[in-house]
Formats: C-alpha cells, sequence, structure tokens
C-alpha cells in the first residue's frame, strides 16, 4: 500500500462528497427533498462499504464485501423509493381532491348560491356550510337531496328545491353533483380529518370562482355581514296587504337613526308577495334618507334605489317575488333591515 494513494479512502471521499452534494440539492430544492436524502444515505453507506472492501487483502473476503455493498445499496435504495412512490401518489390525490373542491365551489357560486347565500351561510336555503345537521347525512343521502330535490309536502308538484340532476331535469351532471358534495362535506372537519383529506373549507374557493362584477358585489356583501337576521327579530306581516317601516331616531343606532316598524324595535318584516312596503320618514331635524336594496353598504339591486325623501316623504315598493330583500339607507348605512317575501 505504501506509495500508492489508497483507493478506500479516495472512495470514502467521493462518496461523503456525493452525499454533500445531494443534500446541498435538495436544501436549495434543485431535487426533491426526499430522493436528495435518500441518495445522500446511499452514497455515504456506498463508500463506507468500498472502504471497508480496500481495507481487507484476501480475494475471497473482498469478493464477498464486493456483493454485500451491492446488496445493501439496493436494501437502501428500495424501501426510499417504494416512500417516495407512496408519497407521489398521496400528493397527487391532495391535489386531485383540492381540484374537486374548486370545481364544487364553481358549480355553488352559479346555481346554488342564490339560496344557500355565497358563503354557504343561509338565505332562503338553509346553511350549507358547517351545519351539523347535514353531517349527520351519509354522502348517499345528500346526493340523493341535491340529485332529486325536496318536493313541497304540502303539495307534491312543486318543489322546495328544483332537482339538479340532468337526469331529472336539472342543470347538473352526476360527477358535478359529487364535486358539490365534496365542497359541502369539506365544511365539516370532523368528516374530513376522519377521511384524511385536507382540511381546506372548499367555500372559501367560491369568491376566485366568480367572474361576474355583481356577483363579486353580492359576494362581498354577504361576508359583511349580510347573513339572515335571527328569526326571533322578524315580525310576522304575512296577513297585511301593506306595511309601513318608519325611520326614527335612535340612541341604540351607530348613525342615530334606525328603521322600525311602528312601535316595534325590528325593522325585519316577513310578508306575502304583492304586499306592498311603505318606507316613511319620521326622524327630527329635516334628516334625509333613502332605501337602497341590498347589504353591508353594499347594493345587490334587486328593488330599485329609492330617491332621497326628507321628513314627511317616503316611498314604496310592492314586492311581487318571493326572496330575501335586505335594504339599508344609503346615507347611513347602519340602518339596516331585512323583508323576507314568501
Ligand atoms: C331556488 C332556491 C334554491 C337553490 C337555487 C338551491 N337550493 Fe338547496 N334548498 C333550498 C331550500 C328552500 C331548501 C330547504 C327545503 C326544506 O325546507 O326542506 C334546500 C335544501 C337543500 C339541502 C338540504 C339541507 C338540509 O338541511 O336538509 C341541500 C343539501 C341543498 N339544498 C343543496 C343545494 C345545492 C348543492 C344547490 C346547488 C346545486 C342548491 N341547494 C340550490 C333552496 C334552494
Amino acid at each position: 500500500m505504501e506509495g500508492n494513494r489508497n483507493p478506500g479512502l479516495l472512495a470514502v471521499t467521493a462518496g461523503v462528497g456525493l452525499a454533500v452534494l445531494f443534500a446541498l440539492l435538495g436544501v436549495t430544492s434543485a431535487l426533491d427533498g426526499r430522493i436528495a436524502f435518500g441518495l445522500a444515505v446511499v452514497s455515504l453507506g456506498v463508500a463506507a462499504l468500498v472502504y471497508v472492501f480496500y481495507s481487507r487483502g484476501n480475494a475471497v473476503t473482498k469478493t464477498g464485501y464486493a456483493a454485500l455493498i451491492v446488496t445493501i445499496a439496493i436494501g437502501l435504495l428500495l424501501p426510499f423509493l417504494l416512500i417516495t412512490q407512496t408519497q407521489s401518489q398521496a400528493d397527487a390525490q391532495a391535489s386531485l381532491y383540492d381540484l374537486k373542491l374548486q370545481r364544487g365551489a364553481a358549480i355553488f357560486g352559479q346555481y346554488c348560491a342564490t339560496c344557500h347565500g355565497y358563503l354557504g351561510q343561509g338565505v332562503n336555503g338553509p346553511k350549507l356550510n358547517g351545519n351539523p345537521d347535514i353531517s349527520k347525512m351519509t354522502d348517499q343521502d345528500l346526493t340523493r337531496i341535491i340529485s332529486g330535490g325536496i318536493a313541497n309536502p304540502n303539495d307534491p308538484t312543486k318543489f322546495l328545491m328544483p332537482a339538479w340532476l340532468d337526469d331529472y331535469g336539472g342543470s347538473l351532471t352526476q360527477d358535478d353533483i359529487g364535486y358539490v358534495v365534496a365542497l359541502i362535506r369539506s365544511s365539516d372537519r370532523t368528516y374530513t380529518a376522519s377521511k384524511g383529506l385536507s382540511s381546506v373549507n372548499g367555500f372559501t374557493y367560491v369568491y376566485g370562482t366568480l367572474i361576474n362584477a355583481t356577483q363579486q358585489a353580492e359576494y362581498n356583501a354577504e361576508k359583511k355581514g349580510g347573513s339572515k337576521p335571527p328569526a326571533n327579530t322578524f315580525i310576522d306581516k304575512t296577513a297585511d296587504k301593506s306595511v309601513v317601516i318608519d325611520a326614527v331616531n335612535s340612541t341604540t343606532n351607530s348613525s342615530g337613526y334606525q328603521w322600525e316598524v311602528l312601535d316595534q324595535t325590528s325593522a325585519n318584516v316577513i310578508i306575502k308577495a304583492g304586499t306592498t312596503v311603505e318606507w316613511q320618514n319620521h326622524t327630527q331635524g329635516g334628516i334625509p334618507h333613502d332605501v337602497v336594496s341590498g347589504s353591508g353598504g353594499t347594493p345587490n339591486n334587486k328593488f330599485p334605489t329609492s330617491p332621497i325623501f326628507s321628513p314627511g316623504g317616503s316611498y314604496s315598493y310592492t314586492f311581487a317575488t318571493p326572496g330575501e330583500y335586505p335594504y339599508y339607507c344609503g346615507i347611513h348605512p347602519a340602518m339596516v333591515g331585512w323583508i323576507t317575501v314568501q
């Protein structure tokens, strides 16, 4: 050995060098971290064995060690290749699931948001984003309800919610409905955790799918707290042909004024389609108001904005179509109310 380069040492140097190189590639993300780490480990292992190989003189021992080197190198490589493979399958599945949620969000924004709200918060259809009642349903139940719609128990020829599956005259395919079901499920953390799915709530994707400016404005209005007030704040006026809502001075509303049904503290009413609502200005000090359809200070143009009217003045509108009509004063956006038309 004297005078010669020691091939064992050379191998170790090369092996360590390679290991460092792979590790660096891994750290700088030039190479997938797992692959880089695996290759670094294999380089070190092989270098160590090559060193042992050269430090033995006997030819028989050498052959034995050579065989061992190859076996161990493969042995080291195999599990790590398998892990990488399983991991990339899991990655592919995760991105497929994410794509499903995005498709579900796009469908929801176009077909379901008008009744269930852009955030799935519930408007004149029930809340779908994080609804414990829905968590109790199986995926099959949910798919069946969305596919077939919900018939009106008092009149089976009418629907509380229309059927959505194309086979039943709806606008959605079976795949589409699968995406929407995945979207609704994604708001249930217990469900996603039990299935090993990501914890992303797909309803957060809805805004990104809206390309229509009116829908984006509606989304923002609903997000700002445009969700329907609690049921016990609504005054039942379904027996009346006309309803008066007054603008009055207020000590509780931040604007100093509020809407209210005469002598009631609420300006939220339930009326029948065809009922006329008249907003009257009864505030003191010559303060003008107007009535804007929308919420959160953002108009949704579901009914025309009134002219500005001073004390003594009023504005009337007849609600012909069932639906939810939040409203506010364009001059004092903290003056809000809500009309549910049945
Ligand atoms: C025209 C309004 C409207 C639209 C649009 C609409 N729904 Fe509904 N949906 C309703 C109403 C109303 C109910 C509640 C019916 C009842 O009282 O049982 C309902 C109920 C549901 C339920 C059952 C909820 C529960 O707690 O039982 C699901 C799920 C549902 N809708 C999903 C959807 C999906 C998904 C879409 C879009 C593809 C959609 N809905 C579009 C009005 C609508």
